[in-house]
């Protein structure tokens, strides 16, 4: 594959991401085997991690997705969360798994828990392959993180910049020229 003009260079490597799969689908699997959990993807960053960490559990689970807007082709998050395709089953009673591609002011994870708490799951819990601890504002922590990493724009592997590079199979870091003009 030809390198993206637009990127820095690649924070996360393919077998990076794979390995660390890998370690947390055996953390899920500790604590989530024979409870079948509902695993809730949040679109549209998530569905690459989701398809991997999936195909890693070897137990009963269900799929489902949420899609929310927040930064509508900025950078930064405008804070205002917006859901735009709640999830298709109840999750009343279940093990609710939420899967998230990177946490970054939290402000997208709060809102979603907040909503699903009403809906009475029996317990409800954070996946994030990325964190960006930095810059946290709301009060809101994963329970499982593939990686912490620095206060930088990232693309790749699911995310992406104005929905460019979703399909690249690394983490890259975008040139902040490319979004800051
Ligand atoms: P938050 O609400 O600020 O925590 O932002 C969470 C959402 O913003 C994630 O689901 C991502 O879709 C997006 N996001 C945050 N940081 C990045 C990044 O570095 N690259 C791509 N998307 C990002
Ligand atoms: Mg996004």
């Amino acid at each position: 594959m030809t390198w993206p003009e637009d990127l820095d260079r690649v924070l996360v490597t393919e077998q990076q991401l794979a390995a660390k799969v890998g370690e947390l689908a055996e953390q899920v699997r500790a604590e989530y085997a024979g409870k079948n959990p509902a695993l809730i993807g949040i679109l549209t960053g998530s569905f690459v991690f989701m398809a991997d960490l999936i195909r890693r559990l070897d137990f009963d689970l269900t799929v489902d997705f949420i899609a929310v807007s927040s930064y509508e082709d900025a950078t930064i998050s405008s804070g205002k969360v917006r859901m735009t395709k709640d999830c298709s089953h109840d999750i009343a009673g279940r093990h609710v798994l939420i899967i998230e591609d990177i946490i970054d002011t939290g402000f997208t994870l709060e809102h979603i828990c907040r909503i699903l708490k009403h809906r009475k799951p029996a317990s409800l819990k954070l996946c994030c392959l990325l964190d960006k601890p930095s810059r946290r504002r709301a009060q809101i922590s994963p329970d499982y993180v593939g990686f912490e990493i620095p206060d930088e724009f990232v693309v790749g592997y699911g995310l992406d910049f104005a929905e460019k590079y979703r399909h690249l199979p690394y983490v890259g870091v975008l040139k902040k020229e490319a979004y800051q003009a």
